[in-house]
């Protein structure tokens, strides 16, 4: 671990910390598991992971390591962060596997529902001097044989420039770089924001003293988050991409898909760059 703290450590902590305190607030109802289903998943758990110590003959040290560590992730709050990053790609490839329509990826801790409604155009909220470069992003969005969906509702969410996210990173405005779009008659939106930049993973707690153990990296590819729904159809939630962006090819969450992949242009009169991105969704 650093031993001095930069302000954006700090800052990163702290982002850890509001995740979870965000994600018990929004859980409170607390999802009931059937306890057949407890039993089966979670002693299939509890043998793969028997099987690892077997197969990799796991020495005691490396058991208490285990400990110290699980016990450092509550304690640095970071459980929403680490699961969000190692394991809820499996979790939505497999829900998604036979969704018909545009490609899903990880929602990831940092979506917060009603973001300001901007109406089929509008630019996100964002700081005067908000930094990096103007994007304009927008679509259509289908049915999965082309139907335009009036009334569709797009939620765009993203970090900033140097990777933080508001209501999670303090310093930001509340609703930063967050809003909510509708669908007009045609179908269409327009998102009016900055392009974020890739995004390094909050790294000073214990997610990041197990990457640096491993030797891997923090980053992701900068991204745009996304969900896109419409009554009587599945909710798409995803992530996009750009393309010739780095880490692309070695994302830390491994949500990643080539389908999701931008490729912005620049705009006519030189203010920033532009790109469209449709989506088709399912019938529920
Ligand atoms: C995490 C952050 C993200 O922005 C994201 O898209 C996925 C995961 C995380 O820190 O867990
Ligand atoms: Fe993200």
């Amino acid at each position: 671990m650093t031993d001095q703290l930069t302000e954006k450590d700090a800052k990163a902590a702290e982002t850890g910390a509001n995740a979870t305190r965000y994600f018990q607030e929004k859980s409170k109802s607390g999802a009931q598991v059937d306890p057949e289903r407890v039993s089966t998943v979670a002693g299939a758990a509890l043998k793969a992971l028997h099987d690892v110590i077997r197969e990799h003959d796991v020495t005691y040290d490396e058991y208490d390591a285990l400990k110290s560590w699980l016990i450092r992730v509550g304690e640095d709050g970071e459980w929403p962060l680490f699961l969000d990053v190692f394991v809820e790609h499996v979790v939505e490839e497999t829900v998604n596997k036979e969704r018909d329509g545009s490609k899903g990826s990880i929602e990831g801790p940092f979506y917060v529902p009603n973001a300001p409604q901007l109406g089929a155009e509008g630019t996100l909220p964002m700081r005067d001097e908000e930094p990096g470069t103007p994007l304009d992003f927008g679509g259509t969005i289908t049915d999965c044989d082309g139907k335009a969906l009036p009334g569709a509702v797009i939620e765009l969410w993203h970090a900033d420039d140097v990777g933080f996210y508001s209501q999670f990173a303090p310093g930001l405005p509340e609703w930063n770089l967050r809003g909510t779009f509708t669908a007009g008659d045609d179908g269409r939106f327009m998102a009016h924001t900055m392009q974020p930049a890739p995004y390094q993973i909050p790294h000073d707690g214990a997610t990041g003293q197990l990457i640096a153990a491993a030797g891997w990296h923090a980053w992701r590819p900068a991204h745009l988050h996304l969900k896109v729904a419409a009554p009587g159809y599945q909710t798409i939630t995803t992530q996009l991409y750009f393309e010739g962006g780095e880490y692309l090819d070695s994302d830390i969450a491994s949500a990643t898909k080539p389908e999701l992949i931008l490729a912005p242009t620049p705009k006519a009169d030189g203010s920033g760059v532009e790109v469209t991105y449709d989506f088709a969704l399912a019938q529920a």
